[in-house]
């Protein structure tokens, strides 16, 4: 088989720069190693940036968020008992919208499949080769049999956990690294949510998130002790918890109901860098992961595509190298600022050990609440910065 560009992945990453290049009539092969069934019920983010809505726009896939999409203007930081609501279209002009992530892989898929191009479901990428060359390949596995897929570049949407980021010579690529002393029990609960828009709770028995995926849907974060797995408390558990940490001062008024789904997420920061070597490119969680406080993760994925979908086009269309070029360090510059959002806002919210770091903690809080200058900067990070 022969391709432009051979993507690996089939998450929003991959998905999204397949959808930008097919509109720019560049000719892609996307890999992903799940079956169509799984990727489109995997359960993960639910916040979307304008920004995002508008580059999914700019791919003609944003029909699904806009008609089912939740739009929030504004969003509550909750600590000693009080809810705090910021107005994010005051402060910034633009709000977020709740969407999940896997419908958003499902418009991504039929988008694609009805207009005839190739996602190779169940088909796991096992070797990429001559990544420094101008014929890169990749070797999949079908049916017991291997086969290798030729390609002008090779982009890595492949996750964390993929094998592009693996490919590169380890002296190549310089890794940062921060695991938080942190850890969220997920949950899909039946019950409304307690708000029309989403909680962020700091409480001194743990962090709560309360988010939403409908009007009878609750999606609630945890924070559990590191021990806890995803069975490890038991829904009376989860319940009193709940309670005991929403109920002082001004009570957020949440309902009990069936608890449908249960994950837990360990909270960490990653990036590798550079984001290219040779043909090879690596976008979404391949290259960088962000603790999901400032639910980040996937719209820094769709930024990342966006630039390399017109570096691309650049590319093929025009002969132009320079987007290519220099994809890796404007990427990089926007994903430390998230990191640094992401880093600062889940300290903020999360309960130190440390009395100092905790007095420190809530000071931040009060000071989004107090200060406009300080709400704004707030607003302007987690509605999502600019592209450029
Ligand atoms: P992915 O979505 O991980 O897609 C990568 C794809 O590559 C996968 O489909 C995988 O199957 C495929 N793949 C891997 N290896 C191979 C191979 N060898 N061959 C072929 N294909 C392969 N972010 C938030 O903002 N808020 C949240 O609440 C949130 N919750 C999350 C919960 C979980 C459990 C996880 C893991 C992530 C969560 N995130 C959240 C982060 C967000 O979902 C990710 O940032 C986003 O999915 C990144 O998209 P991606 O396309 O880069 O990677
Ligand atoms: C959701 C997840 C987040 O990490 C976040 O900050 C907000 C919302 C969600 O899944 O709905």
């Amino acid at each position: 088989m022969k391709t432009q560009v051979a993507i690996i992945g089939a998450g929003p990453a991959g998905l999204l720069l397949a959808q930008l290049l097919t509109r720019s009539g560049i000719d892609s092969i996307v890999i992903e190693n799940r079956s169509r069934e799984y990727i489109e019920n995997r359960i993960r983010a639910g916040v979307i940036e304008a920004g995002t809505v508008d580059i999914l726009r700019e791919a003609g896939v944003a029909e699904g968020a806009l008609r089912d999409g939740i739009v929030h203007e504004g969003t509550a930081l909750r600590f000693e008992g009080r809810t705090h609501r910021l107005d994010l279209v005051d402060l910034v002009g633009r709000g977020i919208t709740i969407y999940p992530q896997h419908k958003l892989v499902g418009d991504l898929v039929a988008a694609r499949l009805e207009a005839g191009h190739p996602i190779l479901f169940e088909t796991p990428v096992v070797e990429l080769g001559d990544i420094a060359s101008d014929e890169p390949t990749v070797t999949i596995e079908r049916g017991g049999a291997r086969e290798t897929i030729t390609c002008r570049f090779i982009v890595g949407a492949d996750g964390f956990h993929g094998p592009s980021r693996q490919a590169l010579p380890p002296e190549a690529l310089t890794v940062w690294e921060r695991d938080y002393p942190y850890k969220w029990l997920a949950l899909m609960v039946e019950t409304p949510p307690p708000s029309h828009e989403l909680i962020y709770a700091a409480h001194a028995r743990g962090f709560t998130l309360m988010s939403m995926r409908s009007p009878s849907v609750s999606r609630i974060y945890v924070q559990v002790p590191m021990e806890v797995d995803a069975e490890g408390w038991s829904d009376d558990q989860v319940w009193s918890e709940l309670d005991l940490r929403l109920r002082d001062g001004e009570p957020v008024p949440l309902r009990e109901g069936a608890i449908t789904q249960r994950s837990t997420i360990h909270l960490r920061s990653f990036v590798a860098a550079p984001m290219r070597h040779g043909n090879l490119f690596l976008a979404g969680d391949a290259a960088h992961i962000v603790p999901p406080t400032g639910a980040k993760g996937l719209n820094l994925a769709a930024a990342d595509v966006a630039v390399l979908g017109d570096a691309l086009k650049r590319y093929f269309r025009h002969g132009d190298p320079s987007g290519v070029d220099d994809y890796s360090d404007k990427c990089l510059s926007r994903v430390w600022q998230v990191q640094r959002f992401s880093s600062w806002i889940t300290h903020a919210l999360h309960v130190s050990n440390d009395p100092f770091d905790q007095a420190l903690n809530l000071a931040s809080l009060r000071h989004i609440v107090e200060s406009r200058h300080a709400a704004l900067s707030f607003a302007e990070n987690y509605t999502g910065l600019p592209l450029n």
